[in-house]
């Protein structure tokens, strides 16, 4: 139960003598909105103060009206910064220097307002400021709301433009609002947000120099010029697995079916049809790969033959003859190596004892077994609920999450992975 473990002693760590300089080098820049979850961010200070971190607080007007300055000062050490034009004596270029000079911003909790502003490069006050100065790469948000306000399309829309321009997010969980609805809008838990800022803080580089090949989409298998047989995969799961990659530094080769999305910035697209072309793909590429995620829903089978003409259509019922296609995970289980397999498994019955039992007949280190079943799992939707799995036997259940989340929480445990073979990686994630 390895990732029970690690999950638990996460929790613990926090507050241990090992962990306690762990962030000693880092400087980070909270932005604090006007929302009634600006409580709980005093929490996440306090954790990510006892791991060594700088923290220095920039809050709005709205903010300072929920929690005062003088506690964040207080739980930093540092002031707390809100007025654009400062009468104190601090330099007006504070608005540039100060985001420069920190490793991170994050924006916690992340107002409907704020992320309204930041989409559309509206700088009005000293935060919306320095935000738009530290921009996509460095900063991370964490939105809390009330659950129409979060649902509301402009929202959406303006998410999903920070998303696409890179800003990482810690998505808002289900729970009983402050308004006292029951929604999804509460602000990521604080373990939640302490240990991501901690992964970002230190890894954002982790997979510098590595190579990954990934595979995303449905296949197609074509029984006619017209026809083919395929699945209802969208890619979207294989693609946040590569912005991930991305984002931590990786080298990506994207091995993708027939989908409707963007290519993520960096990455390197081959495009196939079908699980033969899929497997060549992957062959070709697999020397030179230290990371093999294999999101793809390949068809495990395909028609036969495959007519060079349109089929006609007869009177009678028509019969299909299929043949299994190419396991292509399976196949490079022999030739792994020091490799990292990472696999998916999507099944509506018996999940965890078949995504087990792939474990070991593919070779893999991770499984990431959805069920097909659940709400919020699956093939369309933007979001996913899996349990990862990994080849000693430990498992870590989440909630059910954007897949563009999942993709980042997937990417830290293949980071553990990485870290077995890295000390520093190892004694920080894999302990
Ligand atoms: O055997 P099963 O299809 O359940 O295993 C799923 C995993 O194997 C996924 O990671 C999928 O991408 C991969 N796979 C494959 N070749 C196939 C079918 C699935 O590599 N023909």
């Amino acid at each position: 139960m390895k990732f029970l473990k690690t999950r638990r002693k996460r929790k613990r760590i926090l507050n241990s003598d090992l962990d306690m300089g762990i962030l000693s080098e880092k400087k980070l820049l909270i932005g604090v909105s006007g929302g009634i979850a600006s409580y709980k961010v005093c929490e996440v200070i306090r954790q990510l103060t006892d791991l060594g971190a700088s923290v220095q607080v920039v809050l709005t007007k709205h903010a300072a009206n929920f929690v005062t300055a003088l506690t964040f000062e207080t739980l930093t050490n540092q002031p707390a910064l809100t007025e654009m034009f400062p009468e104190d004596g601090m330099v007006a270029t504070r608005h540039i220097d100060v985001p420069r000079m920190v490793d991170r911003l994050l924006i916690c909790p992340a107002t409907a307002n704020l992320i309204g502003k930041i989409a559309n490069g509206i700088a009005d006050d000293l935060l919306s400021s320095m935000i738009m100065v530290a921009g996509a790469e460095k900063t991370t948000v964490c939105p809390a709301m009330n659950t129409d306000m979060w649902f509301n399309p402009i929202v959406q829309k303006n998410v999903d433009a920070l998303r696409e321009l890179g800003y990482s997010f810690i998505d808002p969980g289900f729970g009983e609002l402050a308004c006292r609805t029951e929604g999804i809008g509460k602000l990521a838990s604080v373990e939640r947000i302490v240990s991501r800022m901690r992964i970002e803080l230190l890894y954002s580089n982790v997979f510098k120099g590595k190579n990954f090949l990934i595979t995303a989409g449905p296949t197609r298998e074509f029984l006619d010029p017209v026809r083919y047989l395929t699945n209802a995969s969208s890619g979207k799961m294989g693609y946040a697995l590569a912005e991930a990659a991305l984002s931590r530094g990786a080298n990506v080769k994207l091995i993708t079916g027939p989908t409707v999305l963007d290519t993520p910035e960096g990455a390197t697209l081959i495009e196939v049809n079908n699980a033969v072309e899929m497997e060549e793909a992957v062959k070709i590429s697999y020397p030179s790969t230290d990371i093999l995620v294999m999101a793809a829903a390949v068809a495990d089978y395909a028609p036969i033959r495959a007519s060079r003409s349109k089929i006609k259509k007869g009177k009678d019922d028509l019969t299909l003859g299929l043949r299994r296609t190419p396991d292509i995970l399976g196949s490079l289980a022999k030739s792994k190596e020091e490799r990292i397999h990472v696999g998916f498994a999507m099944e509506t019955e018996n999940l965890i004892a078949n995504a087990r039992k792939k474990i070991q007949e593919k070779n893999l280190d991770l499984i990431v077994a959805n069920n097909l079943l659940v709400e919020g799992a699956g093939f369309e939707t933007d979001t996913n609920v899996v349990t990862i799995i990994d080849r000693e036997g430990g498992e870590m259940s989440l909630p059910n999450m954007s897949k563009r989340e999942l993709a980042l929480t997937i990417m830290d445990e293949v980071a553990a992975f990485v870290g077995t073979r890295s000390s520093q990686i190892k004694s920080a994630i894999h302990v």
